[in-house]
């Protein structure tokens, strides 16, 4: 088969596609035919050589896959040959076939193009577990989410409403109306405002409920002081460093919590329940119309330096599909 390599770590050019051993599905494991996959920021990172896989992912980059099972490894149930289908993966989805645990493996949504579906494992995964499970976001809260324009933004922005949230995010202007389309109350450009400010005068000065965090350092100590009394903040990101200030009094005096996770490292049975709870909760807001993929535009697999130079601008909204033949 082919796959996009990466034999130097580096720029965008740094992708090359190449032909590779074929994957086989082991014990447990489903084989996917690729039909698409999606640029997640991760990738860029391990394309520049500051992200390796964890042990035993495929080598390739690629979060998440739709496309239609091929094989299934000894033990599998649950999944045919040639079902439409859509996965949480370590590694390897820019390729035309990977090898993924069953538990990580979803039907596409009754109604979600079967391209688009590639946009959603890794986004529903992570804001699911994230805000549901971790922050617990619940009816008549606020939730406050950065880089509402993001992958993990937009998705983040329709299940917090989906919750009965009202959601505020950060983002560049030029996001704003679509953001609003889909459902953020209250936009602040982070560039202009100061979101502090923002989210107290929104709130009536009580803050935000829950935060889901991409900055890392840069936003801490402003996370803190945008708390509202009881409030969760979940970082998942370190877009703006990863060593920060932290002011234990000020978030003992909110009763506040700091927590992050990773989920790429997390071991498959952790990901399993993950992709059990996703399935169980989130599919059905998809398949009512509740939440959609929000896909910014469809290149070819072979171009993917193209989709990462496009990325690294952020001048894309929601996500950027890779898309074979
Ligand atoms: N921990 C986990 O398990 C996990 C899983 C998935 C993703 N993530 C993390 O989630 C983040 C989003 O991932 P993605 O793939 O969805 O990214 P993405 O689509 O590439 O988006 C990155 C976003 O960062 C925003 N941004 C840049 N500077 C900002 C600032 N100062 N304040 C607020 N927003 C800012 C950009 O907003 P503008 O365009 O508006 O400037 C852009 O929308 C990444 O940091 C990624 O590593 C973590």
């Amino acid at each position: 088969m082919h796959a996009i390599t990466i034999p130097e770590p580096g720029g965008p050019e740094a992708l090359v596609w190449a032909e590779v051993p074929d994957p086989e599905p082991g014990p447990g494991e489903v084989l996917i035919d690729v039909r698409a996959t999606a640029v997640n920021r991760a990738d860029l990172l391990q394309r520049q050589g500051n992200y390796a896989p964890p042990p035993g992912a495929p080598a390739y980059p690629g979060l998440e896959c739709s496309g239609e099972v091929a094989a299934v490894g000894a033990g599998v149930t649950g999944w045919e040959v040639g079902q439409p289908v859509c996965a949480l993966l370590a590694g390897g989805g820019y390729a035309e076939r990977v090898a993924v645990p069953a538990g990580q493996v979803l039907p596409v949504p009754a109604g979600v193009d079967p391209v688009d579906a590639a946009a959603l494992p890794e986004v529903a995964c992570t804001v699911w577990s994230n805000v549901a499970q971790l922050a617990h976001l619940s009816r008549g809260e606020t939730l406050l989410v950065h880089g509402g324009g993001s992958g993990i933004g937009t998705f983040a922005i329709q299940l917090g409403k989906a919750l009965g949230a009202t959601v505020a995010v950060t983002a560049r202007s030029g996001k704003h109306d679509a953001l609003r389309e889909l459902g953020a109350d209250h936009t602040i450009d982070y560039r202009e405002q100061d979101f502090v400010e923002e989210i107290r005068s929104a709130t009536g000065g009580r803050g935000a409920d829950v935060i889901l965090d991409i900055m890392g350092a840069a936003y801490l100590p402003r996370n803190v002081a945008a708390l509202a009394t009881g409030g969760r903040i979940v970082v998942i990101g370190m877009q703006g460093g990863r060593k920060g200030e932290l002011d234990l009094g000020a978030l003992m005096a909110k009763q506040g919590t700091v927590a992050s996770r990773a989920l790429r490292s997390r071991p498959v049975e952790q990901k399993a329940e993950i992709v059990r709870g996703v399935r169980e909760h989130v599919w059905p807001l998809i398949e009512s119309g509740k939440i959609r993929p929000i896909v910014d535009r469809r290149i070819p697999l072979a171009e993917a330096a193209e989709a990462h130079r496009l990325v690294e601008s952020s001048d894309h909204l929601g996500k950027v599909l890779l898309v074979r033949g």
